[in-house]
């Protein structure tokens, strides 16, 4: 069978959390160790600056973290090329020709980036380049052929315009040069985990999240602050599970699905309290993060280790791209002094 390939990335903003694992991280893994796919996985540092032009300590800061969140999950560099999208000089190359593919208007009604602007409240001030960062990722696909892309649900609108532009691209210039990917994403239900607070979406700026580096005190801490129902008062008082984050983390990270149908069926009849079934949270997470917390250390006390790594990638990387590179440049008969 010949070999698929995968692309897929993250921008450095911060640490990744839990939702990222459940939501991608653990589906990239998996495919990793399915042995079927060529694995690349970017650490998307110029999408990140397209919204923090004035703050790239934020993301300089967090490449690192980053890529030991990666090496924590089980993404393995013998198997998988880690690599970084500033030092790729072919995607920004590959984004200005993508560029006239693709109009202003068609920018306009990308869900994804819409419900951003909105959230960031950027008011009449979107910079540019956050503006066009579909066709940047569209660029961060091709290069490498990628035919799966393992994100989250929230990415399916820009593997849709990136689609899109590899018709148009293979369309106008003749030639089945790029490759259309599709998206792989988690399985459904388990795609969005809520903040410890009940919130939908877990973010840095809330302070809801629970990350891969948190050590087990503090994870302990905050499943032991989670939302529950807060009409459940007393122990003996009937409780609601819909809506209740610990079953709701329970639901998606415990295997013992038989004892959580039990635990709800006696919080939902009244007389089981909430701190036993964060207790019992805390166990179930703890067998998940430990692992991934133990590879972290392992990586963080070898740091030039960490970074060869991201050196070998990026050139490994490079050199596929420039090849991409080049078969896009004969197609739009861009090679004069060959
Ligand atoms: N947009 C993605 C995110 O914010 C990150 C990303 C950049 C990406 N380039 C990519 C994801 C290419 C998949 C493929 O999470």
């Amino acid at each position: 069978m010949a070999k698929h390939t995968f692309l897929t990335g993250d921008r450095p903003t911060g640490r990744l959390h839990i939702g990222h694992y459940i939501g991608s991280l653990k589906n990239r893994v998996a495919l990793q160790n399915s042995g079927d796919y060529d694995n690349f996985v970017m650490i998307a540092d110029t999408q990140a600056l397209t919204d923090n032009a004035n703050n790239p300590e934020k993301i300089r800061n967090s490449l690192m973290q980053v890529a030991l969140d990666y090496l924590a999950v089980g993404i393995d560099p013998q198997k998988t090329t880690i690599l970084i999208q500033s030092a790729i000089p072919a995607l920004p190359e590959l984004t200005m020709y993508y560029l006239d593919l693709v109009t202003v208007n068609r920018l306009n009604r990308n869900p994804t980036v819409k419900a951003e602007i909105q959230q960031k409240a950027f008011g009449e001030s979107v910079p540019a380049g956050f503006f066009i960062y579909p066709v940047s990722q569209a660029a961060d696909i091709t290069a490498f052929k990628a035919d799966t892309v393992p994100v989250g649900d929230d990415q399916e609108p820009m593997l849709e315009q990136t689609r899109e532009i590899v018709r148009s691209f293979n369309r106008t210039y003749q030639r089945d040069v790029l490759v259309e990917p599709e998206g792989y994403f988690p399985p459904k239900g388990s795609g969005r985990l809520p903040g410890i607070d009940g919130n939908a979406k877990m973010s840095k700026s809330l302070n809801n999240g629970i990350y891969l580096s948190d050590d087990a005190d503090t994870v302990q801490k905050k499943i032991m602050s989670m939302y529950t129902d807060p009409n459940h008062i007393h122990v003996e008082d009937p409780g609601q599970v819909e809506g209740n984050v610990v079953f709701t983390y329970l639901d998606v990270f415990a295997t013992d699905t038989a004892k959580v149908a039990e635990l709800k069926a006696q919080y939902q009849h009244g007389g089981l309290g909430d701190v036993k079934i964060k207790r019992y949270l805390n166990e179930v997470m703890d067998g998940v993060l430990r692992p991934i917390r133990e590879r972290r250390e392992q990586y963080a006390q070898d740091m030039a280790s960490v970074q060869q790594i991201l050196i070998d990638g990026t050139a490994h990387a490079n050199d596929i791209a420039n090849q991409t590179l080049q078969e896009v440049r004969d197609a739009i008969g861009f090679n004069y002094f060959k």
